[in-house]
This record gives structure tokens, sequence and C-alpha cells, in this order.
């Protein structure tokens, strides 16, 4: 029997799996992840399916995480959270707001769970995942043992994590631990939020900004299907970013403190004039040139296409090969998403 994935995952694609399961417990993840494997069927823990294309029907078993439940703790100086692996990030960042206690406000409206965040290291506004997570609980998917990270063994990078690498295909992340210092600090170095004043600023203000940024340039995909940013910034050297200059004064770039330099995908795919470039439904959002979107029935085929596009377009006048952020699916799990579109 097929079930549908349209319900379960953001891009709108019409996919089906084998057998969709929602767990609600560590136990739950691990039972469906056995069975599966027992009947020699791939699985994939999904959350809310907003970092995912599937390229085909899944030919497996999709397990939902839906593991409930805030715990808030304190100490002198911090607010102390567990959070349950299934619960819906932006429901966590309004719910600490409510009870007084901010730190999450510039990671409002990023779709997915709590369990997700950490996988790669969501990011928005100035904050990351890493500045805020004190540990993450996961449970051994064959043995079932149940053990916590603390955040320097995620080994958090700019959209990366250990849980993208060793860990990945053997572990469910099953909580998130945050650590949210009592004497806050608001963060107003990025975009529009630098227009609020330093001194008077609360964090509901934060918040509201950064929700009125994100509804008008980001695609809601409950309108237009779609991932988020498709691809990852590029983090190029500095001599590489020193002939772009020359070439193209106004790049934007932002140094990193390994010495490192970030470009903005965005802008590049701006200058290739693609915003609303097609390839059948896929489209390159109007607004926002990192966003693809599933503008009409978009098949995967017509995404990948367009992101082949894309990342040629971009590679061929800046000499500079985008990556994407997105994880892409195959029918026995994740395949390599930059061999899938290069
Ligand atoms: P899914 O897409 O369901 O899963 C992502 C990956 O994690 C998959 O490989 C899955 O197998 C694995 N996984 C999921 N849950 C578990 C678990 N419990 N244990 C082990 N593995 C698991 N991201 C940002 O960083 N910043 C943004 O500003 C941002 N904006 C976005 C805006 C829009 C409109 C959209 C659609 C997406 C945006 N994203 C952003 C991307 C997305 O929100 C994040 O990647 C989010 O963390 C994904 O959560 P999810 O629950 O949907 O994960
Ligand atoms: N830009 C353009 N044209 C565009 C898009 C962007 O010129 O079409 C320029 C902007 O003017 C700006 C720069 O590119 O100078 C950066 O743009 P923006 O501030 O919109 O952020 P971004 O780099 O495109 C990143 C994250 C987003 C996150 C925002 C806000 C990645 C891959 N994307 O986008 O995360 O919400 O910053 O912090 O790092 C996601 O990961 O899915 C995501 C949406």
């Amino acid at each position: 029997m097929s079930n549908t994935l349209k319900p379960f995952h953001t891009f709108g694609i019409d996919v089906s799996a084998q057998h969709i399961v929602i767990a609600d417990s560590a136990a739950d993840i691990v039972s469906a992840w056995q069975s599966a494997q027992s009947a020699q069927q791939p699985a994939l823990i999904v959350g809310e399916g907003s970092n995912l294309l599937f390229l085909d029907d899944f030919s497996g078993t999709v397990i939902l995480n839906r593991i409930e439940g805030i715990r808030i703790e304190e100490d002198s100086n911090n607010w102390l959270l567990h959070v349950g692996a299934g619960e819906n990030w932006h429901h966590l960042v309004e719910f600490t707001l409510q009870q007084g206690i901010p730190g999450l406000e510039n990671l409002a409206l990023i779709p997915g769970c709590v369990g997700s965040s950490p996988i790669q290291n969501i990011g928005a506004y100035g904050r990351e995942i890493k500045d805020v997570c004190a540990y993450v609980d996961c449970i051994n998917l064959q043995t079932s043992e149940v053990f916590r990270l603390n955040a320097e063994q995620c080994q958090f990078a700019y959209r990366d994590s250990i849980f993208k690498h060793e860990y990945k295909d053997r572990v469910a992340i099953v909580a998130v631990g945050f650590q949210l210092p009592k004497q806050w600090v608001p963060l107003i170095t990025y975009g529009d939020l630098t227009q609020l004043a330093k001194d008077s600023v609360t964090p509901q203000q934060i918040f509201d900004a950064v929700c009125h940024m994100r509804r008008t340039k980001l695609p809601d995909p409950a309108i237009q299907g779609n991932a988020g940013s498709f691809f990852k910034n590029p983090v190029v050297d500095t001599l590489t970013t020193e002939t772009l200059i020359q070439h193209y004064p106004t790049i934007p770039h932002y140094p990193q403190l390994d010495g490192s330099v970030k470009l903005a995908a965005g802008w590049l795919i701006d200058q290739c004039g693609l915003k609303g470039s097609r390839v059948g439904g896929a489209a390159v959002h109007q607004k926002q040139a990192l966003v693809l979107v599933n503008d009409d029935n978009a098949t995967s085929e017509d995404v990948v296409r367009l992101a082949h596009k894309v990342r040629q377009l971009v590679g061929e006048k800046f000499n500079v090969w985008l990556e994407p952020e997105v994880r892409f699916i195959g029918r026995q799990g994740e395949v390599s998403a930059v061999e899938t579109i290069a």
C-alpha cells in the first residue's frame, strides 16, 4: 500500500512512501526503524519535511517524529529548557517569549521540529542553534542506547553538525536542551534589525521584526511549496573574494572568524538574472533568488533541472559552485544532492 507524503513535506511534490509511522516516543522510532530493517526496507526519520526534496516515491518507512514535551528549569544565571524532538520550532520560540524567557526571538518562524534544529545548526538573523544549545539527546537506532552530546560534541558549523556525518542514519534525536541566559543581550546586527533602538529594544520587538522580514521575503510553503534556501551560502578563501571584488565591487561578503569569507548565494543567482526563471512547474522565487519554489505542480525532475541551471550559470559567471542545503531523498534514502544537480 502506498501513502502520500504530500502533507508531510513542504515542497508539495506528489510522492508517496510504502509506510508512514507516527512516533510519539524514542521506543516508537527505534521499533519502526528496526521493523523496516528486518523487512530489508529503507527507513527515514522526518520532522516536518521542510528541508527535503523527495526525488521519487520512497520504497520504505517514513517515521514522523512527534515526541512532545517542554520542561523549564532555571539556575541563578540561566533558563534551562528540555524539549521533545517533535515539538514545532516556532511554537517553542513563541512559548518561551510568552513565559518571559528571551533568547530565541531571532530564530522565529523557521519551519520544522526542534529535534531537526541541531542537524543543520539552523540559523537566521545573526543567531544559530549552536549559540543556545546545551545538549542533544540521541538514541542509537541499532542498540537503543540513549546518550547525550554536549554542544561541543555536536561539532556545529555553518549549516552543519555531526548529525550530517558520523551519526547520519545511526541515531534519532529525541530531545534538545537549551541554555538561555537570564541576562538578555539583544542581537540586532542583521538586516532591518539594525534599525531597532539598541537601549530600549524588547525581545518581542525583535520577534515581530524577524517575522515581518521573513513574511515579506520568503514564500509561505502552505501557498507555494519550497524548502527555504535551496543552496548554502558559499564559503570561499580571501584570494577568491579579492578577485571577485575587483570584478564586482558591490558583491556582499562576510568575513568569518577562521579567515574564510561567506558570499551571498541569493545575490550571485540574482546577478545572473535568474529571478522568476522556470523549468516546468519549478521557479526561482521572485523576491528571494536563493529559494526555489513549486509554482505549479512541479515534479522533482523540474526542481532538479532548475537547480542544475542555477548552479551552472552561477558557476560559469563567478567560478563559484553552489551546493544545495536541501537534502535529496531517493527511493532508498538520501542521495548526494551535489551529484544529482551537477
Ligand atoms: P526535515 O526536513 O523533516 O528533516 C531534515 C533532515 O533531518 C532529514 O535528513 C531527516 O532525515 C533528518 N531528521 C529529522 N528529524 C530527525 C531526528 N529526530 N533524528 C535524526 N534525524 C532527523 N533553515 C535555517 O537554518 N534557517 C532559516 O532561516 C530557514 N528558513 C526556512 C524557511 C522556509 C520557508 C523553509 C521551508 C525552510 C527553512 N529552513 C531554514 C530550513 C528548515 O526549516 C530547517 O532545516 C529545519 O530545521 C528542518 O526541520 P524539519 O523538522 O522540517 O526537518
Ligand atoms: N540578495 C540579493 N538577491 C536575492 C536574495 C538576496 O541580492 O534575491 C542579497 C541581499 O540583498 C543581501 C544578501 O544577498 O545582501 C543576503 O540575503 P538575505 O539577508 O536575504 O539572506 P540569505 O543569505 O539569502 C540566509 C539564510 C536564511 C536565513 C537568512 C536570514 C542560508 C543558506 N540562508 O539567507 O536561511 O533566513 O540568511 O538570516 O544561509 C534557510 O537556510 O533555509 C534560510 C532561509
